[in-house]
């Protein structure tokens, strides 16, 4: 709860500001009582000294009276200390006078009369000719006054003013104080916490809004609901929104434009490739036809020619099948298969030719392999498809390598030949439809092309790479749930 409340900036502010205020309110309140206190003691010491300089005078009289014999002395000084003894506005504690040795002549409690001071107080006193205040404790002041005339000294007058009574007033004035600060600093928090929840209130409910703001749906314009700093917030919101909303049309444009331009592009470039594929062995074909209508061919030639016009037809077929071959189902049904046996199926096909060329297969196909949801023939067909490249890439024997890696949800076919690779410079091309080294009549060129094609829709990659003279490696990747792409 405590951390939770720091973490908010409505916390934290209430928290410092009030911390500083109660400092600040301590500040003063210290400075207010010491002034309140020093203010009272003056009072203290300005009424007792006046009140022992005046009685002083009395008593001096009376000492010099009697001296010279004009009275007796008789109780009068006696008199004097319990009349300063009435005096209850000083809280006056004693009253005494002393003679010049320091022996109690008159006291506020009888029984001191006759005994002789020698304390420290009562030596400063005796041997100060001004009024002298003393505070022997903080309980009390001692103030005395000498009883003298001109260089002629009797004794000493001295008065005890308690401080009880003043430290009663400065403890009043400090709870004073202290429920001021108190009751102030709670009222400064309750406002800062209502004022900061306000504000903080409105950055939440703003906050809501952008969360629960889909950029994606339409979002129609809006304008701030409020004329302050959230207010100006709330517009540079709704500004981005509409900045987002913008750049989105403006990128599905783009990418709209991008798949027509990528769409002509490949269109553009199969029916070239169909019309060379198809224009050549048709050129050839109507080639024969010519010389069978003029009719001179020995039948060696009639043979020959036949063999040929064959060749080309059946070229255009192996092309036009090929190009069947994905035309005909792009979305085919997928099934949980065992990728591992769709491998040893077109292995087995390419038996005959892997023996042929002295190639030794080295397969990686763990034995647990979870089962993909995949089309079993259109994948037969992309593994024939590389396989056979890499057999055709390896005439005079190598290393076939398969491997299958299925871990962590991610699914690897990698197949890799030790044949004569591809130079550097025709490697981008060979996805392109029609794009074959293999010569007239070999290769069509759509081997990799259509392989893409399925991969992609199955919603995998399918990438090559190699070097030339070393090998090439093909590596497909699956998706273990797989989902529609197309
Ligand atoms: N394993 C490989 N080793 C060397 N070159 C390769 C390999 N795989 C592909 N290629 C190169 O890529 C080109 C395109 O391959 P692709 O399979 O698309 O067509 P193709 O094999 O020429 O014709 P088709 O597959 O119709 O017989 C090949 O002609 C070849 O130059
Ligand atoms: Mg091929």
């Amino acid at each position: 709860m405590r951390i939770t409340l720091l973490r908010t900036l409505q916390g934290k502010f209430t928290l410092y500001l009030s911390l500083l205020i109660l400092v600040i309110m301590s500040g003063l309140a210290y400075r207010n009582i010491s002034g309140e206190k020093n203010l009272m003691e003056k009072a203290i010491v300005r009424e007792g000294t006046a009140l022992v300089e005046s009685f002083a005078i009395s008593c001096t009289n009376t000492l010099l009276y009697e001296e010279i014999g004009l009275v007796e002395e008789g109780g009068l000084l006696d008199n004097y200390i319990s009349d300063l003894m009435q005096r209850k506005d000083l809280n006056i504690v004693y009253a005494m006078i002393l003679d010049q040795r320091g022996k109690v002549i008159a006291h506020s409690s009888v029984t001191e009369v006759g005994n002789v001071y020698e304390d420290a107080v009562t030596r400063q006193t005796l041997t100060s000719w001004d009024t002298l205040v003393q505070a022997p404790s903080s309980r009390f002041l001692d103030i005395s006054a000498p009883l003298a005339i001109s260089t002629k000294r009797w004794g000493t007058l001295r008065i005890g003013i308690s401080l009880e009574n003043l430290k009663k007033d400065v403890s009043r004035l400090i709870w004073k104080n202290t429920l001021y600060a108190v009751g102030l600093v709670l009222l400064v928090t309750a406002a800062i916490a209502l004022l900061f929840g306000l504000i903080t209130n409105a950055l939440k409910s703003l906050s809501r809004e952008m969360d629960m703001t889909n950029t994606r749906s339409d979002i129609s314009p809006k304008s701030a609901t409020r004329q302050d700093e959230i207010g100006v917030l709330q517009k540079s919101f709704y500004n981005m929104l509409k900045r987002i909303k913008d750049d989105e049309k403006e990128r599905e444009r783009t990418q709209r434009n991008l798949l027509l331009t990528e769409k002509m592009v490949a269109i553009g470039k199969l029916t070239a490739g169909m019309a060379h594929e198809i224009n050549n062995p048709l050129a050839g074909v109507l080639n024969c036809i010519y010389h069978f209508k003029k009719g001179a061919l020995s039948t060696e030639r009639q043979q020959e020619y036949l063999g040929l016009m064959e060749d080309g037809i059946g070229r255009i077929q192996k092309t036009v099948s090929n190009l069947l071959e994905y035309a005909r189902n792009p979305g085919a049904e997928r099934s949980p298969v065992n990728f591992g046996a769709i491998i040893e199926k077109s292995l087995s096909l390419l038996d005959f030719q892997i023996r042929k060329h002295h190639i030794q297969v080295k397969r990686e196909i763990p034995r647990d392999l979870p089962p993909i949801k995949v089309n079993g023939d259109q994948m037969g067909q992309v593994l024939v498809n590389i396989l056979l490249n890499a057999i055709q890439a390896m005439q005079d024997g190598g290393i076939l390598g398969i491997r299958i890696d299925a871990q962590n949800g991610r699914f690897a076919v990698t197949i890799s030949d030790t044949g004569k690779g591809i130079p550097n410079d025709i490697l981008q091309k060979v996805f392109d439809p029609f794009f074959t080294t293999k010569g007239e009549g070999k290769g069509t060129g759509l081997g990799l092309w259509v392989s893409q094609i399925i991969v992609e829709q199955h919603g995998g990659t399918i990438s090559l790479s190699s070097q030339e003279g070393k090998g090439t490696t093909v590596e497909i990747h699956l998706p273990l749930t797989w989902q529609s792409v197309s």
